[in-house]
């Protein structure tokens, strides 16, 4: 067995995975064929060039464009279908998934229903075909009117019981948590876990928002908590698990290099984080080449082991189902 064979059959959870992040090129075009969407490049070559990213808005402006081909509920299923697929392939056990509901509503004007008749059809056969348990997070787009926030839930909340938690993401500064106060409350009041991105490209400060305001139960991203001493012990004490994304930070510049990655630093002063892919098709990898990547940066095999133990453990499934992970 390879090195790479021991990472990718290792048992996992994937925390922090956005659908749309996803979509490869090849299915984008399709979909754009397929649904006379009309893209601003050729070739699948001309649209390979643009995935070269200074921050995160340079990523996101990219991201939304391609998300545009996502028209019907067969499309979301086949997204869905094409990511379990991957996850199994390197030892996922079960993904917490988001999807950003707003842009697909309000920009590109496929029902709610729609979305969500797909995407939860995607993870029946999914789980079936592929033996990945999976759960939708709904995330909030920070830089929409949030007037579109309250309407995306006054949608989802007669099926409230098809989500298992909220989220909030896309362009961080100066978006703080603090604007999403009622949102959060509402949705937890649906039953619904709550999550949020926050300290990727933004400061410590807005991580204690997210935890303080919001009530979050995870932070996602959160490496920016390193700026504060006071913040960091609190999480450490109060084991908020962070969920990191490597390739990510790499390709959005967060991180100059993989091994200038703070993640040993995180880990070593007690910090509960886990290993995710954030958006696969963009920034080089699914969940096995991340782990690869700080393999690769000298992280030693017991370390990534005890992440993905940690995946497991900070996923919001129930403990039966945690120990069929195991
Ligand atoms: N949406 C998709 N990926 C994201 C990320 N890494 N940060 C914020 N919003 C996102
Ligand atoms: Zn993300």
């Amino acid at each position: 067995k390879t090195a790479r064979d021991a990472l990718a059959t290792m048992p996992k959870a994937e925390l922090h995975l956005h659908i749309e992040g996803t979509l490869e090129p090849e299915l984008a075009f399709e979909l754009a064929r397929r649904n006379d969407v009309p893209l601003p490049w050729g070739t699948l070559d001309e649209l390979r060039a643009q995935y070269r990213f200074e921050n995160l808005q340079s990523f996101l402006d990219l991201y939304y464009a391609l998300m545009r081909t996502l028209r019907t509920a067969d499309d979301f299923r086949d997204l869905m279908l094409a990511y379990l697929r991957r996850a199994a392939a390197d030892g996922v056990m079960h993904a917490e998934i988001f999807f950003d509901p707003q842009v697909h509503a309000f920009t590109d004007h496929v029902a709610y229903d729609d979305v969500l008749d797909g995407l939860r059809e995607g993870l029946r056969i999914g789980e079936k075909r592929y033996g990945v348990t999976g759960a939708l997070i709904l995330s909030l787009v920070r830089d929409m009117d949030v007037a579109t926030a309250d309407r995306i839930l006054d949608m989802a909340q007669a099926r409230k019981d098809e989500i298992v938690g909220i989220g909030l993401d896309s362009a961080e500064v100066g978006y703080p948590p603090s604007m999403f106060v009622d949102q959060f409350a509402r949705a937890r009041s649906f039953g619904w876990h709550a999550v949020a991105h926050a300290g990727e490209e933004g400061p410590a400060d807005y991580i204690r928002q997210a935890l303080d305001l919001l009530h979050a139960e995870r932070i996602d991203h959160g490496i920016h908590v390193l700026d504060d001493d006071e913040l960091e012990a609190r999480l450490i004490r109060d084991r908020i698990p962070l969920t990191c994304c490597p390739l990510s930070n790499l390709r959005l510049q967060v991180v100059g290099s993989i091994d200038d990655h703070p993640l040993p630093r995180m880990v070593r002063d007690g910090l509960v984080c886990t290993i995710n892919s954030d958006d696969p098709a963009y920034f080089g990898g699914y969940a096995a080449a991340n782990y690869a990547a700080l393999a690769g940066a000298g992280m030693p095999p017991d370390t990534l082991a005890a992440l993905a133990a940690n995946s497991i453990e900070a996923s919001f499934a129930d403990d039966a189902d945690k120990e069929r992970m195991r």
